[in-house]
């Protein structure tokens, strides 16, 4: 084994067990349900898919975005370097009779050709590979449309991540570490791989596991409308959602 593939973002993953566990854990009583519809609902706004288009779900894992953008008519192909991930995925396809497409692939390598896909969607990887910018290059490299996927800021209450994380792993010791990102440089490697900024959108201005700690879904949309209506989320909401689409230089 590589030592990059020692890294916890392919080794955490790979457990069957976790993979099982993983929409319980991280969507699991209301206020996981309410922040699922809060993130699904966000990628299809900023998406608007249409029938007959190809998107690619880059870690996909149980299939957060790959079922519902299916379901909104596309053709979809599933991806993650985790096939226990997928595995569960695929389950639930099965069982909502959804018709998805499955491969594992790393992301900082996609066996995919340029171009191929009108969409492509990331969801809560970026902050995880080894590499981040590689997976902005290759996300890229495969969109001949949008390319949407989040991000944790550095300009949100991440910027606080070492106290909180020894917080998080005081109630839950299975928390892993992430990377958090400046706006700015998310912005720089679109440009660089010729994308254009369509969209930046910031979900809740509360950290998510305050939110869990409150418990209660109508409490937390009321106070998230409240800081949106105070223009905070705005300026410090997280995670960020980003929206690009391709556009290439002309006259060159
Ligand atoms: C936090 S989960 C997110 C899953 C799903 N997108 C969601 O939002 O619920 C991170 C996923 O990224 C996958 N992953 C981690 N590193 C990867 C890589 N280098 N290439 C492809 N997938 C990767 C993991 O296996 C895992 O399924």
């Amino acid at each position: 084994m590589t030592k990059a593939r020692e890294h916890y973002s392919y080794r955490y993953y790979r457990d069957p067990n976790r993979a099982r566990e993983y929409d319980g854990d991280r969507y699991g009583g209301a206020t996981g349900q309410w922040f699922h519809e809060l993130e699904v609902e966000s990628y299809l706004q900023m998406i608007a898919p249409r029938k007959g288009q190809r998107a690619l779900d880059l870690g996909s894992g149980t299939g957060k975005l790959a079922l519902p953008l299916e379901s909104a008519g596309c053709r979809v192909l599933a991806t993650d370097s985790s096939p226990a991930m997928l595995l569960e995925a695929s389950r639930k396809a099965k069982e909502s009779k959804i018709g998805i497409g499955f491969a594992v692939m790393d992301g900082h390598n996609l066996a995919l050709p340029d171009g191929g896909w009108d969409i492509v969607v990331c969801s809560r990887v970026l902050m995880h590979v080894v590499k981040p910018e590689r997976l902005v290059a290759e996300l890229c490299r495969v969109s001949r449309g949008k390319v949407v996927f989040d991000f944790p800021p550095s300009s949100s209450w991440n910027l606080l991540k070492p106290f909180l994380m020894r917080l998080k792993k005081r109630g839950n010791p299975g928390t892993h570490p992430y990377k958090i990102f400046g706006v700015r440089w998310v912005k720089r490697e679109l440009r660089r791989q010729g994308f254009r900024v369509k969209e930046v959108r910031r979900l809740l201005f509360l950290p998510y596991f305050v939110h869990r700690g409150l418990a209660s879904p109508r409490l937390s949309s009321l106070l998230e409308r409240l800081f949106r209506l105070l223009g905070l989320t705005r300026l410090w909401g997280a995670p960020v959602l980003i929206l690009a689409v391709n556009s290439p230089v002309v006259g060159e």
